[in-house]
């Protein structure tokens, strides 16, 4: 009788154990973006790919556009494991390493490729795992693209922004970068932004084009300019803890799928920032470009934020970056 008990009992153990086992691993990514971005994109070739390449193991749940978290939460709730992957532009890591701000340095980088150079150099690939003691790995970059300004006034000269105010994402250098102009920074949530520009809380702000078309913010905002002051790019991050504790099978299925993802996130962006353009262009708002001389006067009115952030960011990041402007890798 004995027996049979504890004959059921393990083969009552082993049919959990083996349901256990094949339910799927429920993988959840937030962000904040319209899925017609180039993250928005990239993160459903992530679903794709994770789901093709681990069928049955893992389900991935992407939530776009602030639904599940906003940029107030989506790292509290990495950290606590309520989420597993995030990709918070490079400028939200404020708080946990001031390493990364090297990104925000106005005018730092020519262009979207001297920064993916920069990304992709020794420097750049050591940042991924900057965060690692607060809990956070770095999988990959997933490129957005350079930064235009906008406001209800044409910009053209950086007295054009004085006085005025500007939503900065929560970084510290984009503040102290609209303090050089006199202007009034506001740090506010992404999912905030078009209603402050709408109601007046806020008179301009910085972004991607595609960032601002897929926002409509073309219908709150009546000039923009194509200034190209600096970079929206991504770090996807997980959790450390998590992912460290995942099959090695389910890691490289999900590490082969961010490559995927990353490839195809790369491919899109510069192609989806130029259709935005081209759609604002279109609308009733004004798109300036600056001579080569205004562009000069943008730079030596920004610049002297490099200075200020310096001693956290570190002089040798900032060199390599510097050097990625010429081609060289950092
Ligand atoms: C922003 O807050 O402006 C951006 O970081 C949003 C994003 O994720 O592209």
């Amino acid at each position: 009788m004995n027996k049979f008990i504890l004959a059921a009992a393990s083969v009552a153990a082993l049919a959990f154990a083996g349901s256990a086992s094949a339910d799927p691993i429920v993988v959840k990514f937030s962000h904040v973006v319209a899925e017609h971005t180039p993250k928005g994109q990239a993160a459903l070739k992530f679903k794709e790919e994770a789901e093709k390449l681990l069928p049955g193991k893992v389900k991935v749940e992407v939530y776009p556009s602030s639904q599940l978290y906003g940029d107030g939460k989506e790292m509290e709730a990495l950290a606590l494991g309520d989420v597993q992957f995030i990709a918070p532009s490079l400028s939200k890591f404020d708080k946990y390493t001031k390493k990364l701000q090297v990104f925000d340095l106005p005018f730092l980088f020519d262009n979207i490729e001297a920064v993916d150079r920069f990304q992709h150099g020794p420097e750049g690939q050591k940042l991924l795992h900057a965060m690692e003691s607060k809990g956070f790995l770095g999988l990959a970059y997933w490129h957005n693209g350079m930064k235009e300004l906008s406001a209800k006034k044409p910009l053209l000269v950086p007295t054009d922004a004085k006085g005025l105010k500007f939503r900065v994402q929560a970084s510290d250098v984009l503040a102290a970068q609209f303090q050089q102009l006199g202007a009034n920074p506001q740090k506010l949530a992404f999912a905030e932004v078009y209603q402050a520009l709408q109601l007046g809380t806020v008179d301009g702000q910085e972004n991607t084009w595609s960032n601002c078309f897929s926002q409509k913010y073309q219908e709150v905002q009546s000039d923009f300019t194509a200034t190209e002051h600096g970079v929206i790019d991504y770090m996807v991050v997980t959790n450390t803890g998590w992912w460290n504790k995942l099959p090695k099978d389910i890691q490289a299925g999900l590490k082969k799928a961010m490559e995927e993802a990353t490839k195809v996130n790369n491919d899109v962006a510069g192609k989806l920032n130029s259709d935005a353009r081209k759609k604002i262009e279109a609308s009733q708002a004004k798109v300036h470009e600056l001579t080569a001389a205004q562009r000069q006067e943008w730079k030596k009115a920004m610049e002297p934020v490099w200075a200020k952030f310096e001693g956290g960011i570190g002089k040798d990041l900032i060199e390599a970056a510097k050097k990625s402007n010429s081609g060289g890798k950092s």
